[in-house]
């Protein structure tokens, strides 16, 4: 391996790692920008973190496809076709959950809460397991028989791209932090006590990428006023107050540090380390000579055969995936009502059997394609998260305080339009509500739950 090769292989990682941090520092921190959020300048640098953060993402993702990709072009026969397209499925794979992740698909209802970091959505799963993949199946290729020259250069180029919106991202969680720090909130008196909010709120602040971003019910604690009055029930409130908190059940997980600062100092100081790190590497590369021979035994293969039959292995190792995947079948069940909402009128019925009582209710519609993989992995966890957020079938469930803030709740979701989400609203556009739907429905819920 040339020192070329060995500085690429350094500032890949880094830069990887640097992603990983961003995401995780943004994720971690998604409490820090909700009490905080009113602090002048606060939210910008919190837009700039989110934007700069993609940004970087893209870029090391672009250094990955720039060694995946030639190397799936690398004449072969099919066998070999089969693992050669193996890098390059992987980086789309990658590509693909950052845009749904966008899009919003799949990132309603947490699949895993990880301490710390908080809530992560079934697409943010899928982004850190393919990214992590797409990183590792690079590094092999570097490894072992490096893409041609030209592609080398081409990843050097993606990487050094990244070490701006990477700088500016650093700035932006430096400036941050210097803001919250100095903020009389950060005073020890106020953090003293053990938090009794939920880090991430009920709709994951985690999601990698874009914390909190969701989540903005606690925007109308304005952080300055809670100085004077009690302390701990300052920062407490932003999750209290938040729409009837699923996650407060996993409040407790963020009671060990009192201050969500520190947390986010040590993602910050770990950032800048990474960063300069990529820039070393990054120098180191740049000095080096790209070994030439290699495009004399890696002729990039500008045959249309070639790529003809990497797209085919590409579409028979997707096929063998999803096959695969249908081994995993989550149980669809709708269970005995309990406690069933009593409804005022028909047509509040018929509006929420429309909108909410799929994924709220004991009385889910499972249409075929919830059978199958990867769909029903996605509309198994919405029923799941979203029985066990509210179940419209189970009342009794809910803790009395949860019952009294019910129609509240289901009334916000209802009139911001937070519900249903967005995904589901794509296979389901009679759930669609008008204005005037959405008011009769909030206003039909109310009337409901008075009854009893
Ligand atoms: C596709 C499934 C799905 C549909 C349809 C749906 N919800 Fe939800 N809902 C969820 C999930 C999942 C959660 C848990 C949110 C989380 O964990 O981030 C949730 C949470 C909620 C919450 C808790 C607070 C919040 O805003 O996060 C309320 C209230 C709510 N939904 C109301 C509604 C109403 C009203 C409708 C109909 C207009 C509706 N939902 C339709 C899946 C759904």
């Amino acid at each position: 391996m040339t020192r070329f090769q060995s500085s690429l292989r350094l500032a890949l990682s880094a830069g990887t790692a640097l992603v990983f941090v961003a995401a995780g520092t943004l994720a971690a921190s998604g409490f820090v920008w909700r009490i905080y959020g009113e602090v002048p300048g606060m939210e910008l640098a919190h837009k700039v973190a989110s934007i700069a953060a993609w940004a970087m993402a893209v870029c090391v993702l672009a250094a990955a496809a720039a060694i995946a990709l030639p190397v799936a072009l690398r004449p072969a026969d099919f066998r070999g076709k089969l693992v050669l397209v193996i890098p390059a499925l992987l980086v789309a794979s990658t590509a693909k959950g950052m845009v749904f992740q966008v899009a919003e698909i799949g990132t309603v209802g947490d699949l895993i809460r990880v301490p710390l970091i908080g809530a992560l959505s079934l697409t943010a799963v899928w982004i850190i397991m393919s990214g992590l993949l797409s990183f590792v199946a690079a590094m092999v290729v570097l490894q072992r028989g490096a893409p041609d020259a030209q592609s080398q250069r081409r990843a050097l180029r993606s990487l050094q791209a990244a070490s701006l919106p990477g700088l500016v991202l650093g700035l932006a969680l430096a400036g941050a932090l210097a803001l919250a720090a100095t903020h009389p909130l950060s005073k020890p008196e106020v953090f003293g006590a053990p938090l009794g909010g939920a880090p991430a709120g009920p709709n994951g602040g985690g999601q990698a990428g874009a914390p909190a971003a969701g989540s903005g019910q606690g925007q109308t604690n304005a952080p300055g006023a809670p100085v004077t009055s009690g302390a701990a029930a300052a920062p407490g409130a932003p999750a209290g107050n938040g729409a009837g908190a699923p996650g407060a059940a996993g409040g407790g997980a963020f009671s060990g540090p009192a201050s969500p600062l520190p947390a986010m100092a040590v993602g910050t100081v770990l950032f800048f380390l990474l960063l300069g790190l990529m820039g070393y590497a990054l120098a180191q590369a740049g000095r080096a000579q790209v070994d030439a021979t290699l495009d004399a035994t890696s002729a990039p293969a500008a045959a249309s055969g070639e790529v003809g039959r990497a797209l085919l292995a590409a579409l028979a190792l997707v096929t063998a995936g999803l096959l695969l995947s249908q081994l995993v079948r989550p149980a669809r069940d709708n269970p005995p009502p309990q406690e069933a909402m009593a409804w005022d009128t028909p047509a509040t019925k018929d509006l929420a059997t429309r909108a909410c009582m799929d994924c709220h209710s004991n009385e889910t519609v499972w249409p075929w394609y919830t059978g199958v993989a990867p769909s029903s992995w996605l509309t198994v966890l919405h029923v799941r998260r979203g029985r066990e957020s509210i179940n419209l079938s189970e009342l009794n469930a809910l803790s009395a305080r949860r019952r009294d803030r019910l129609p509240d709740s289901l009334e916000r979701a209802v009139t911001r339009g937070s519900m249903p989400p967005f995904d589901y609203l794509l296979m389901h556009p009679e759930a669609r509500l008008s204005e005037a739907e959405r008011q009769q429905l909030a206003d039909g819920f109310k009337a409901s739950l008075a009854e009893r």
